[in-house]
């Protein structure tokens, strides 16, 4: 995959491509990239970006020129381009799951109040909002979306990992130990020392289901849960796992 990042703070981004498992996608040559700091495209003297908005109001917009260059110079056309903004569209782990199956993705990272409805109208596929708050800088905006994008690229990480995450099901994660046995007067539960594989798989889907009812019930709602979880569920309710919790 090849992924265009348009930018004011080109910075920002080459510290994500430059680190951890985003370097070494670059590496084995399965991401590509581009920062383009459309600072560049600007003509006059001071190399201005942004203007007040028409109409009145608080904030600054950012102008279409440099960006309608940026885009036309890299043929942004030819891809999925996304605008992270919180007017956008909801992102979640499907919205990942489809943006890494694209050949290449243009990001746009605005700042300042806003970006000329123009810029969106000509060359926009995806507005996408992070979640319900406001952030300063688109950039941390697509760095999110990015990086839940391109660890679903094949080769990234291993489908093991994949396969056992939250939101690959409707439950949450399990807790995770490793050594030592015990620390601060805290042991690892039992269980997990036991060696035996059935008790520690029950055992882990009874701690999914109490961290969903508690942290996300709304995903039990609407999960669709197997029938042993949704039975594990009813003892769970019920307060007959307690004995399968196995914490101390
Ligand atoms: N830019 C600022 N806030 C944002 C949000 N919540 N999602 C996406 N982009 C943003």
């Amino acid at each position: 995959m090849h992924i265009d990042i348009l930018t004011l703070f080109p910075d920002m981004i080459r510290a994500f491509f430059e680190n951890s498992i985003m370097a070494r996608a670059v590496e084995k040559g399965i991401i590509t990239y581009s920062i383009i700091d459309f600072r560049e495209y600007t003509h006059d003297r001071h190399r201005t970006c942004d203007d007040v908005p028409y109409g009145g109001g608080a904030g600054m917009v950012l102008k279409p020129e440099p960006l309608f260059e940026a885009l036309n110079t890299i043929n942004a056309k030819e891809a999925r381009v996304v605008f992270p903004t919180p007017s956008g569209k909801l992102f979640n782990q499907d919205y990942a799951q489809s943006l890494s199956l694209e050949k290449r993705l243009v990001f746009i990272c605005g700042h300042y109040e806003g970006l000329d409805q123009r810029v969106i109208d000509e060359f926009v596929d995806d507005e996408i909002s992070i979640g319900d708050y406001v952030l300063t800088s688109g950039e941390t905006s697509s760095i999110v979306i990015i990086d839940a994008l391109f660890r679903l690229i094949d080769g990234v990480i291993s489908s093991e990992s994949l396969e056992d995450e939250s939101f690959s099901s409707p439950l949450l994660e399990y807790p995770q130990y490793t050594r030592p046995e015990r620390y601060c007067q805290k042991n690892v539960p039992d269980v997990l020392l036991s060696g035996h594989h059935e008790r520690i798989a029950t055992w882990r889907v009874f701690q999914r289901l109490e961290k969903t009812m508690l942290s996300r019930p709304e995903l039990l709602t609407t999960a669709s849960l197997d029938v042993e979880s949704r039975k594990k569920l009813i003892k769970l309710l019920d307060n007959k796992g307690t004995s399968e919790n196995g914490r101390n």
